[in-house]
């Protein structure tokens, strides 16, 4: 029996990283810590809410003493960390929320497992593993050159969001490095797939056009992201969780580039047919607005270690994955008109009325 605990697990990579553990290892006890912010939604959890290796715990990351005591309370001895503020635009309107949750959170959650496992000096932890889960953007911004991020790449974060984000990765580090925590640490490409929340890319843009709305296209849409399909990130975590080694850093990416503007007529494309459109209806849509400030061009990353070290490979065409994702949105319009009702509305108005 190992009892794991997965932070953020209500989010959109979580939820289904939580769901993934919790029907493929009956004999594991997978609690969820979440403090369900704006992102956090238990519905994305409904299929196995009641199995009986799932726990849900409703708390905050930077609260240490409650952390402390979750530990205790649980006997937890691995940890998947995911939570996080993880939307950029926002970080760039309020940047301490940003450090608060990836910077201090991590260090709370850091703290604990030190002090609930090395009871006995470095020996003393055993089998404990620490896993942070981070991204692709520590890296900083490539240009169109062909170049890969590799595990080696200095970090060079250019966002408030990918300062905290590297900013926790060097505190994981340094536990291991200090105190011989057991930790491994991933770096994921853009991901994308159900639940997300519509602030992101993919699936604000399905919503805009299945209801006629503007799609913001940053500057000239030329920025270009690497994306995965989040179950294949679930995997590749699971995988590296058991299978990785201690203090190892893994890059994950699907080795699928996209410039922002083509992807976009993708979605359309997919979208349009699923909606019974004429093909390209949609694309009188496309509306160019200002620039995110401080827009890295371009992500890619190499994630042949991975490949060779751990067998790990994405199991879908994009195209296939995009499909899927269309999909889901479609049907489950319940879910995202709840998502995008209230303080969305409000978030929208703030992001994207000044834009012009
Ligand atoms: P998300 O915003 O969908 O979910 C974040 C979750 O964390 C939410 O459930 C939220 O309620 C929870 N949370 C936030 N603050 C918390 C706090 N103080 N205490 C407890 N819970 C809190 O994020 P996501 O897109 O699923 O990303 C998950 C992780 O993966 C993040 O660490 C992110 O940096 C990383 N990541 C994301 C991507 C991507 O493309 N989305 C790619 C690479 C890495
Ligand atoms: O690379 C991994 C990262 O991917 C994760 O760490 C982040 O948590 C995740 O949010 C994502 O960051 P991006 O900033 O790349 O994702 P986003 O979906 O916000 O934007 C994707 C691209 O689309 C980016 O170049 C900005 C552009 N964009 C985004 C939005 C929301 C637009 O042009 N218009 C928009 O309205």
């Amino acid at each position: 029996m190992r009892n794991i605990l997965v932070t953020g697990g209500a989010g959109f990579i979580g939820s289904h990283l939580v769901r993934l553990l919790v029907n493929k290892y009956p004999g594991y006890n997978i609690v969820n810590l979440d403090k369900l912010t704006y992102a956090g939604n238990l519905e994305n959890l409904r299929d196995i809410e009641n199995s009986p290796n799932y726990s849900f715990v409703k708390g905050d990351i930077c609260d240490y003493p409650f952390v402390e005591k979750l530990f205790g309370r649980y006997r937890i001895d691995g940890v998947v960390h995911l939570a996080a503020e993880s939307h950029v635009d926002r970080s760039i309107v309020d940047p301490f929320a940003f450090a608060n949750t990836n910077v201090m959170g991590t260090l709370s959650l850091l703290q604990a497992a030190k002090n609930h496992w090395g009871k006995g000096g470095k020996e003393g932890f055993g089998n404990k593993l620490f896993y942070h889960v981070s991204t692709d953007e520590v890296y900083g911004s490539l240009e169109n050159d062909g170049t890969f991020f590799t595990e080696q790449t200095r970090y060079d974060p250019h966002s408030p969001y990918s300062a905290a984000k590297a900013s926790s990765d060097h505190f994981v580090r340094a536990y291991h490095d200090t105190y011989g925590l057991p930790i491994v640490i991933s770096n994921c490409s853009n991901n994308y797939g159900s639940y997300q929340f519509p602030e992101k890319l993919i699936p604000l843009f399905i919503n805009n056009i299945k209801q006629n709305k503007p799609l913001p296209v940053y500057g000239k849409g030329e920025n270009v992201r690497d994306w995965l399909f989040v179950e294949d990130h679930a995997r590749a975590i699971d995988l590296i969780f058991h299978k990785g080694r201690v203090g190892e850093t893994y890059n994950i990416g699907g080795f699928n580039e996209w410039k922002n503007i083509d992807l976009i007529k993708v979605l359309i494309e997919c979208t349009d047919k699923q909606l019974g459109r004429a093909p390209g209806t949609s694309e009188r849509l496309i509306t160019y607005v200002k620039d995110r400030a401080g827009h890295d061009l371009r992500y890619a990353i190499d994630s042949s270690k991975l490949h060779d070290e751990l067998g790990w490979s994405p199991s879908l065409q994009f195209e296939e994955g995009i499909e899927k994702t269309v999909k889901w949105y479609l049907e489950n319009e319940e879910w995202l008109e709840r998502v995008t009702s209230g303080e969305y509305q409000k978030y929208y108005q703030q992001m994207y009325s000044d834009r012009k």
